[in-house]
C-alpha cells in the first residue's frame, strides 16, 4: 500500500513510519515539524538525540534499503497544498497523528490553548474537506485519545466507541446507537472530542472510510526498528509537559529524582507499549471499513493502571521515592477505568503487559542519556485552572531551598 503518515516526526509516527515501511508499503511522512519548534519553546529536548528527519530517512535506507519519503507540509494552514499533495500522491490508506498531543500543554496559556484548538481541528478538517475535494478513496486511520470518554468511574466498561441507549418517543421507548458521550478533560482531549463530530459527518455524509484509534498513554522508547541503528532512536519526551506518566517515572527513577505523584495518585488510565500502538495501527490499517460504513472505532489500549500502583512498582524496582504533589489538573482524585479491547484482540493483538525487562529497558535508555536531562523541567507546572496554579510545586526536591544558604 502506498501510506501517508501524517505526524510521522512524532513519538508514535516515527515507530509506526519504521513499522510500516519494514512490512514493505511506500511509506510517505507529512509533517511540518512543529514538535520539534515546541522543544524550542519549551527549552527542552528529546531524552534521546535526534537527528532531522531527513537524515532518519537516510539512515533507514542505508540499514534496510527501504526509502522513506518526507514532505514538509503545515495541515492546518497549508490547505492548498495539503489538497494538490493529496491529488497528486493519491495515497490508499492515510494515518493522521499530526495534532498537538499534550494535555498540559494545551492548558498552559490562552495563546496555548487557541493553537490547539485551532491547529488540530484545522488539520483535521482540512484534511477531511481535501479527501472529499480530491475523490482520493483512501482509509484514514486517525490517532485519537481515551481521554474523549473522559475519567468518572461509570463501573461499567467503556465500549468500543458507541453505546446502546433507549429513549422515550411519543410511540413509545426506541433503542439508538450513539457515539458515546464525550467528557474531555483539557483543551486538547476536547479536540479530540470535535474529531469525533467531523468524522462523524463526513463517514455519513461523503462515505469516507474512516477508523478512529482511540488510544491510551503510550510508554517504552523501542521498537525492533528503531532499535536497529542509534540514529533510529524514537523521541522520548520527559518535561512536564510532554512525558507521559509511568516514562516520566522511569525517568525519575534514574537519575535518583523523586517519582511526582499528583494528589492522591488515585487516577486510574489506560496504557499501551508503542510496540503494540504500532502493530495496533498496522491492524487497523487491514481492517477498512467500506464507504457508507459508520466511523470503526477501537479502543487502542491494553491495560489499566492507578498512578499510584505504578509509582509503588518503580520505586519497588528502582528503590527511588516517591513524592506527592498538588494537582495542577482538574480532574476526579479518584476513578476507575474498565475499558474494552475486544476488536484489536479478535485482529490477534498480542498484548505486551508491564513487566520488569521492560521497564527496565526504560531506565537503561533513561541512565544512557541522564546527562541530557534538565532537571528544572522534570515537575508538571501547567495548572489547569488560575487557583490551582496557586498551589502548584515547582521544586520537588526542595533544591532552591538548599540553595539558599
Ligand atoms: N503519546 C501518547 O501517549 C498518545 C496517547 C494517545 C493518543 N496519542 C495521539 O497520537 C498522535 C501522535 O502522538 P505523539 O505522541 O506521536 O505526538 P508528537 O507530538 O510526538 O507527534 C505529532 C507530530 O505531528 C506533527 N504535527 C503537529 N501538527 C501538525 C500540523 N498542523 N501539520 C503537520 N504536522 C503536524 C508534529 O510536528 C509531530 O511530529 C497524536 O494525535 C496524539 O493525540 C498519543
Amino acid at each position: 500500500m502506498k501510506i501517508a503518515i501524517l505526524g510521522g516526526d512524532g513519538f508514535c509516527g516515527w515507530p509506526a513510519t519504521l513499522h510500516l515501511s519494514d512490512a514493505g508499503h511506500e511509506v510517505h511522512v507529512v509533517d511540518n515539524l512543529s514538535r520539534r519548534w515546541i522543544d524550542t519553546e519549551l527549552g527542552v529536548q528529546s531524552l534521546t538525540p535526534m537527528d532531522s528527519i531527513q537524515e532518519r530517512c537516510r539512515i533507514w535506507r542505508e540499514v534496510t534499503g527501504r526509502t522513506i519519503h518526507f514532505h514538509l507540509l503545515d495541515l492546518a494552514k497549508e490547505y492548498d497544498r495539503l489538497k494538490a499533495w493529496l491529488a497528486e500522491h493519491r495515497p490508499d490508506a492515510i494515518v493522521h497523528l499530526a495534532e498537538q498531543r499534550a494535555a498540559p500543554y494545551s492548558m498552559k496559556s490562552d495563546r496555548h490553548k487557541v493553537y490547539t484548538v485551532t491547529n488540530n481541528t484545522c488539520a483535521t478538517h482540512n484534511l477531511l474537506a481535501a479527501m472529499v475535494e480530491t475523490g482520493i478513496d483512501a482509509h484514514l486511520v486517525h490517532l485519537g485519545t481515551m481521554g474523549v470518554y473522559g475519567y468518572s468511574s461509570v463501573r461499567a466498561p467503556i465500549p468500543e466507541g458507541y453505546l446502546n441507549i433507549r429513549i422515550d418517543t411519543p410511540d413509545g421507548e426506541r433503542a439508538q446507537e450513539i457515539l458515546y458521550p464525550t467528557r474531555p478533560g483539557s483543551v486538547y482531549h476536547m479536540t479530540k472530542s470535535l474529531d469525533q463530530i467531523l468524522f462523524q459527518f463526513y463517514a455519513q455524509n461523503d462515505g469516507l472510510r474512516i477508523t478512529d484509534l482511540h488510544q491510551g498513554i503510550v510508554w517504552g522508547t523501542h521498537t525492533s526498528q528503531t532499535a536497529l541503528h542509534p540514529q533510529l532512536v524514537n523521541r522520548f519526551d520527559y518535561d512536564g509537559d510532554y512525558g507521559t506518566v509511568l516514562n516520566r517515572f522511569l525517568i525519575q527513577a534514574a537519575i535518583g529524582y523523586p517519582l511526582t505523584v499528583h494528589g492522591t495518585g488515585g487516577q486510574t488510565r489506560a496504557f499501551i507499549h508503542i510496540r503494540d500502538s504500532v502493530r495496533c495501527i498496522e491492524l487497523a490499517l487491514s481492517d477498512a471499513p467500506a464507504a457508507g460504513d459508520r466511523v470503526k472505532i477501537f479502543n487502542q489500549m491494553t491495560e489499566t493502571h492507578r498512578v499510584r500502583d505504578l509509582a509503588e512498582m518503580v520505586a519497588r524496582l528502582t528503590g527511588a521515592t516517591i513524592a506527592t504533589l498538588p494537582n495542577p489538573r482538574k480532574e476526579a482524585p479518584e476513578n476507575d477505568l474498565v475499558v474494552k479491547n475486544d476488536q484489536f484482540l479478535a485482529l490477534g493483538l498480542n498484548p505486551t503487559v508491564l513487566a520488569e525487562g521492560l521497564l527496565e529497558e526504560v531506565v537503561d535508555v533513561a541512565r544512557k542519556f541522564a546527562h541530557r536531562i534538565d532537571r528544572s523541567r522534570v515537575p508538571a507546572v501547567s495548572a489547569w485552572t488560575r487557583d490551582l496554579g496557586a498551589t502548584v510545586e515547582h521544586d520537588p526536591e526542595g533544591r532552591s531551598l538548599k540553595s539558599v544558604s
